[in-house]
């Protein structure tokens, strides 16, 4: 995820596509940069690492750069670590093309060996210079027309692509082109903008136009066309934005959370799609052998928060598929436990952030004793990303509201593939359980698009809640991991006590806390131990207890015990982490807001916790 600004008009581009970029620095701040034309001239490039107040001081706020065409782009790193060299924009070998890019070229790989082929050489990390260079070569090789050169290379290009571009031959001209990564366009007296999100042109315009998928669009002289795949014209209608410029940013939503909760299909798909290539989970790039894998003989997951219950649900997933012992350990607590760790040991770390403090130090405590170490991380280039011997990027882009909502499912998939891949290569699953399991993980991404658009009912549900003093969440096995992630997302932004029970521990203790009208929540998404859990919760209600149960479609039997019941679609049972998490996220949403509390930025907490 990153944000894009293009301008082409009467005014100055650089000051206007930095203030634009300061309004999507939300999509990605590790690098940022500028490439502006003063007309016939040559593009002037000018890019630097870190936030976009880098960029800003080394411009002198865009005045150093003279030129009324230019693209800008701040960037949340996929492909390559933070640098400048990394940065957008982009440009061909000899300057013809230079362009900015958000999303990512899944077979970037296979192009750069064709383009090698052809003589081209490279200088980042990036997928975004490969596409350019292929625009490049198709505009050579096509009479130099931008639309047919990028229609070329469209059609060869896999994954996910938002691109803003300015050829040598053409001053004044910024093409545009996408892919299921947002875009909008706007117009207006002259002036033509392009963006990834309203917010960054809201200040010059309120109509524009959204390009569809495959859509190409030319701007220039105050104009903006359409163009199809064949390259033909075609004809849209504006629209006009009434959102206030905050509300923008949240891309129409009420809040970051709640974005992010929408978010997640993408991200999910994202991350299966960065290691399943071909039906077949590809670990190369997160740097493990099957040699490697194979002299595994304990795994360690050690994380924070709703991190470490990834590492619950993970245990889980593991044990079963691969056969491998794991334990999971709160950082923390591990950082100051004398452990004896397996040398043949696999520690994996994980952390949306990179950077808590805890988590790095488990990492580097586990480096000394010489146990090989995994990240799990979200944001690239941070010190966990850096330290650790092998790193597993989720691709969630940046996670704004405090509560982790994709971050956590990310880092679910993260574990999902590493336990499935470890199974094949271990050989404790077939080749059809393998394409089972990957198949299974594949539709993830539509089953919780589906559960969001029951989200009405839940609303309705948590609104009645929102004067509860105390809540509980209980389940077995994984069903317990996903009460854990369901309590803490209520508490954290609810304000309301709750707490996760493995269902069977109940009556050595805790149950005498049940009174009447008590909420207690059951999760039911593993069928052997359904009739357990269903005791236990029934046990709570004799109490007094008023219950809600969460379950998957089919086991509608769980009416005649508890008074409101939600159903997830079915999937395999190792993966159902990732279906039933979502209600429950969307529980504590909307009691928070029920409540009137700041959502985004619950009391007392941080977004990443850099101190112990
Ligand atoms: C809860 C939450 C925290 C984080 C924890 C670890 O919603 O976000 O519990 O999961 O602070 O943070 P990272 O993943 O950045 O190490």
């Amino acid at each position: 995820m990153c944000g894009i600004v293009g301008y082409t008009g009467h005014l100055q581009a650089a000051p206007i596509l930095l203030d634009g970029l300061s309004k999507l620095e939300y999509r990605g701040y590790d690098s940022a940069g500028l490439a502006v034309r003063n007309g016939e001239k040559k593009t002037e490039i000018v890019k630097a690492k870190g936030r976009l107040k880098s960029l800003a001081e080394k411009t002198d706020n865009g005045h150093a750069l003279v030129g009324t065409c230019g693209i800008g782009h701040t960037r949340w790193a996929t492909h390559g670590e933070p640098s400048e060299t990394n940065a957008h924009p982009h440009m061909s070998d000899d300057g013809n093309v230079v362009g900015v890019h958000n999303g990512i070229i899944e077979n970037y790989q296979e192009l750069k060996e064709k383009l090698v082929r052809k003589g081209y050489s490279f200088y980042s990390s990036t997928d975004t210079e490969v596409a350019f260079k292929l625009i490049d070569y198709y505009y050579k090789k096509y009479e130099h027309t931008p639309v047919d050169a990028i229609n070329h290379a469209l059609v060869r290009i896999r994954g996910s692509y938002a691109l803003a571009m300015m050829f040598q031959d053409y001053p004044g001209e910024i093409y545009v082109a996408r892919k299921d990564s947002p875009m909008i366009l706007g117009v207006t007296d002259g002036d033509c903008f392009v963006a990834s999100d309203v917010p960054a042109i809201l200040k010059y315009t309120r109509t524009v136009y959204y390009i569809g998928n495959l859509e190409m669009a030319r701007m220039a002289d105050g104009a903006i066309t359409f163009y199809n795949l064949d390259g033909d014209e075609i004809e849209k209608q504006p629209t006009q934005i009434e959102w206030d410029a905050e509300a923008a940013e949240k891309a129409g939503f009420e809040h970051f959370m709640i974005k992010e909760i929408h978010e997640q299909p993408k991200a999910v798909h994202d991350t299966i799609n960065s290691v399943v290539k071909d039906g077949a989970i590809d670990l190369s790039e997160v740097g493990l052998t099957e040699e490697q894998i194979k002299n595994i003989s304990q795994i360690y997951i050690v994380a924070c928060g709703s991190a470490y219950h990834v590492g619950v649900a993970c245990q889980y997933v593991f044990e079963d598929l691969a056969e491998i012992p794991v334990r999971v350990e709160l950082a923390s607590e591990f950082r100051y436990r004398k452990m004896v760790l397996d040398p043949n040991g696999l520690v994996i770390i994980v952390s949306q952030s990179g950077e808590t403090a805890d988590s790095l130090a488990a990492l580097r405590l586990a480096k000394k004793k010489g146990v090989k170490t995994l990240g799990i991380v979200n944001v690239v280039g941070s010190s966990i990303a850096r330290e650790a011997d092998n790193v597993f990027y989720t691709l969630a882009g940046p996670e704004i509201a405090v509560a982790t909502t994709k971050a956590y499912s990310t880092q679910l998939i993260a574990g999902y593939c590493l336990a499935v891949q470890f199974a094949k290569v271990r050989g404790s699953i077939d080749d059809t359980q393998y394409a089972h399991l990957i198949d299974e993980m594949q539709q993830l991404p539509d089953k919780i698009a589906k559960i969001l658009e029951d989200k009405e009912r839940i609303q309705w549900f948590a609104a009645k809640q929102a004067n509860a003093g105390d809540i509980f969440f209980i389940g077995r096995g994984i069903d317990y991991a996903i009460s854990l992630e369901g309590s803490l997302k209520m508490k954290e932004i609810s304000y309301i006590h709750s707490e996760a029970y493995a269902a069977g521990e109940l009556k050595h203790g805790t149950i005498s806390l049940i009174e009447d009208g008590t909420l207690v929540i059951g999760v039911l998404t593993q069928s052997e131990l359904y009739e357990k859990t269903v005791s236990n919760m029934v046990e709570c209600k004799s109490r007094g207890a008023y219950l809600m149960g969460l379950t998957t479609y089919g086991n509608y039997n769980i009416e005649d015990t508890v008074s409101f019941t939600v159903y997830i679609p079915k999937t395999d049972e190792h993966f159902a982490t990732s279906l039933a998490v979502i209600p429950l996220q969307l529980m504590g949403y909307y009691v928070s807001v029920a409540k009137g509390l700041d959502v985004d930025k619950p009391r007392n907490l941080a977004k990443s916790v850099t101190v112990e």
